[in-house]
């Protein structure tokens, strides 16, 4: 079966143009690039729809022009812009921290691009930073002004890595064993020491913290899918030793300190036809198998399906590790489940024992909450190791009248019954994707990110868009058909309690540009550059103010990614504010703030992933612009230039 129209004349993953693999929407939908193109070329017939405002009490009238007007956030915001370069406020300063090929280990050779080798990629930092987090240093001091930066490597361009692929679908059929061995080296993660000085923020290079995973890490899985006969392979009959990580999109981390890293499009790597295979639905539920956007199913037998029936699943799990011991085995969850996992975000339970939300970023896939079966225990590190072994993991059922509910896939309860397949957890952790279908969970419209406000506690869902929604798939929680633009909600446990399972959602803001898009939802007050589409991962100030980083600006409205501010609550709420634009092509990843709100991190990744934009003619070469260098997926600093709080 054909992949849907590749939206990215490149062929690669464009996270807004996601093939869809759920066998849940026939493959001649538009695509959304094409469904935005056509939208703006109509603006003229369209000009003039309302823009619903959100916001109890907002100021009516007031000047969009005003720097703040009701919002909070005193930043004069930027217009958007469509370029080769970033763009911040006057009186913002960014620093380029850590580009693609950085030596981060001893023995790392310089940045070479005519000339990339796996030895040395497995010493460098790697492509397509995504999610980011900072942990301080020394552990647990809170300090704003050193320690642990975190980043994943979510996949590689191979048409921007290498010299003489060209583009489109052929690239990963061109490519060689050589390039497959960097690719896999530049998946993964880094852990790099940071530190600011005077100011000015700088890499530890020596630094006994610093490490790279890649795809070929060794890895432990434990929880209730370990060993099973599901997860054994040729060269590990245990079914529990694992080589590597992919596809690292979003992550989290816990209250105990370590880092959790998500493992996303994982099916995009595995190729051969699964069609005969025991579980051939499981495969297809999965998308793995149909089509591999990379040449490594023919160059490692453990991506060909047909060859390692069970490496796939191995693969979309939540990965946690230890950030503060370079030495320590990461270990795969498999309580939390298998599917494509965007974040793994934690709140505290009022009981003690902790929630942590996660989204399944595919067209009509689900939103999930696993919570721990003990409580945290804050004066001993150690006792929270395996907390994440025992639990229970639920999905998100949404009703029309505004409430929703949190549903147990629980082996043994409803029909998760062997009946219908599922003969221990361990078939329902490894398919939960299918376990959630049986129990009518809420098809949304690619949950990304998922995270909870520190100030109010209300959790926020990042739906990214769904251009495959019919009208008669539109429900109250997804509530526009052909959903270009995406839309946040904001959930409410009941009592505040994150161990309920149930409680109240309502829509936040809906994306698009006002009068253009139908249902385009902000503040009233919001001004003309505060629009925004594709709202993917966010972060919370300690104020409790949203940050909203996007991907899938749509270009036929001259409008890059970018980052938004904005309240969550009172007079300025949902007035989102555009702090940072990104060169064409990029998506925004990874807001991350120190903890006195003085420091942003963001992951700038992929730029120049653009409409015919290849290795020798890149649409950008961010951020170096020099000759002959591709563009360097980067982590960037932003500061205020009187050292004040981001956004004030
Ligand atoms: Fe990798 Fe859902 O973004
Ligand atoms: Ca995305
Ligand atoms: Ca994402």
């Amino acid at each position: 079966m054909p992949l849907d129209p590749p939206m990215t004349p490149t062929g690669q993953v464009h996270e807004m143009d996601e093939p869809d693999h759920t066998g849940l929407n026939p493959s001649t939908e538009p695509s959304i690039g094409a469904l935005i193109a056509r939208r703006y070329s109509r603006r003229g017939t369209l000009a003039g729809l309302l823009v619903s405002a959100v916001g109890a009490g907002v100021t009516a009238g007031a000047d969009p022009a005003d720097a703040a007007g009701p919002s909070s956030l005193t930043f004069r915001d930027i217009p958007h812009s469509l370029d080769q370069t970033h763009h911040i406020p006057d009186g913002y300063e960014l620093q380029v921290l850590l580009r693609w090929g950085d030596p981060i280990l001893p023995g790392a050779p310089a940045f070479d691009p005519h000339n990339l080798t796996a030895a040395a990629q497995e010493r460098q930092f790697g492509y397509n930073n995504d999610y980011v987090d900072f942990q301080p240093l020394p552990r647990g001091s809170g300090s704003s002004d050193h320690g642990l930066l975190v980043v994943n490597h979510e996949y590689t361009n191979t048409e921007l890595m290498f010299a003489g692929l060209g583009g489109g679908r052929g690239v990963a059929l061109k490519s060689t064993l050589a390039q497959a061995q960097v690719e896999t080296a530049a998946h993964g993660l880094s852990v790099v020491e940071i530190r600011k000085t005077g100011g000015a923020w700088s890499v530890v290079t020596d630094s006994k913290f610093n490490r790279r995973m890649t795809a070929s890490t060794p890895m432990t899985m434990v929880g209730p899918a370990a060993g099973h006969a599901l997860l054994r392979t040729k060269a590990d009959p245990t079914g529990s030793a694992v080589l590597g990580t992919l596809a690292n999109c979003a992550g989290g981390n816990t209250p105990w300190g370590t880092i959790l890293t998500t493992e996303e499009n994982i099916n995009v790597y595995f190729g051969g036809d699964p069609s005969k295979l025991p579980n051939a639905e499981m495969y297809r539920r999965y998308g793995v198998g149909r089509e591999t956007l990379y040449s490594w199913s023919r160059h490692f037998d453990r991506f060909n399906v047909e060859k390692e029936p069970n490496e796939s699943h191995r693969f979309g799990w939540i990965v946690e590790f230890d950030p503060y011991d370079p030495a320590s085995v990461p270990v795969k969850r498999s309580a939390l489940g298998r599917f494509k996992h965007e974040c793994c975000t934690h709140a505290i339970a009022k009981d003690g024992r902790v929630a942590f939300y996660m989204g399944d970023d595919e067209r009509f896939n689900y939103v999930y909450k696993f919570v721990t079966a003990r409580a945290l225990n804050p004066q001993d590190r150690a006792a929270n190791r395996d907390l994440l072994n025992e639990g229970t993991l639920h999905v998100a059922k949404f009703a029309d009248d505004g409430k929703f509910a949190w549903l147990p896939l629980v082996h043994g309860q409803g029909p998760l019954t062997e009946a219908n397949g599922f003969a221990t957890q361990a078939e329902i952790v490894i398919f939960a994707r299918k376990a959630a279908d049986l129990l009518n969970a809420t098809p949304m419209d690619r949950p990304e990110d998922v995270e909870t406000n520190p100030v109010n506690g209300h959790v926020y869902v990042m739906l990214t868009n769904n251009a495959a929604r019919k009208p008669e798939q539109v429900d109250g929680a997804n509530p526009r058909a052909a959903n270009a633009h995406g839309h946040i909600i904001e959930l409410t446990n009941k009592d505040g309690d994150h161990g309920a399972l149930e409680g109240t959602w309502s829509l936040f803001l809906a994306g698009g540009k006002p009068g253009i898009d139908a249902g385009a939802r902000y503040h009233r007050a919001t001004s003309e550059s505060g629009w925004l589409s594709c709202p993917d991962n966010c972060a919370f100030d300690s104020k409790g103010r949203i940050l909203i980083a996007t991907d899938g600006a749509p270009v036929a409205a001259g409008v890059a990614d970018g980052l938004y501010l904005a309240d969550t609550d009172g007079a300025g709420k949902a007035l989102t504010k555009l702090l940072f634009q990104a060169p064409t092509g990029a998506e925004v990843c990874g807001p991350t703030l120190t903890p006195d709100d003085r420091t942003l991190f963001l992951a700038v990744q992929h730029p120049g992933e653009d409409r015919g934009s290849v290795f020798e003619t890149p649409s950008t070469r961010w951020p170096d612009f020099k000759a002959d260098v591709p563009p360097r997926p980067a982590v960037v600093v932003i500061t205020r230039k009187d050292g004040g709080v981001i956004g004030s």
